[in-house]
């Protein structure tokens, strides 16, 4: 199994996922306010972002330079 794809793809999920948390929150206040669990489900995705999105920035520096060319694909 290829982890940095796999952890590549759930930050695409993720992004997504958080995309329409964020589109609730405007939906949900524009009929008036919304619920605290509406306000506040952006953050879980938003935090699995933070943590796989700095694996996926860390990457580079940390493979060698021959498992590189793998790891970008
Ligand atoms: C919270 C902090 C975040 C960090 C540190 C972060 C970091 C990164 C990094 C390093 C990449 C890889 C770029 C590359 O190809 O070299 C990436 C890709 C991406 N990020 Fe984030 N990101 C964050 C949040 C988000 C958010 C909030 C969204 C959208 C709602 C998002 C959507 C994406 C998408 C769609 C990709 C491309 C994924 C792919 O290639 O399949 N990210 N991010």
């Amino acid at each position: 199994m290829n982890w940095n794809k796999a952890i590549r793809q759930l930050h695409r999920w993720l992004s997504i996922i958080f995309t329409m948390t964020v589109i609730a929150n405007f939906a949900a206040m524009a009929v008036g306010t919304p619920p605290a669990f509406v306000v506040y489900s952006p953050l879980p995705p938003l935090f699995l972002l933070l943590f796989s999105g700095l694996y996926m920035f860390a990457l580079p520096y940390f493979t060698g330079r021959r498992e590189q060319a793998s790891a970008a694909t």
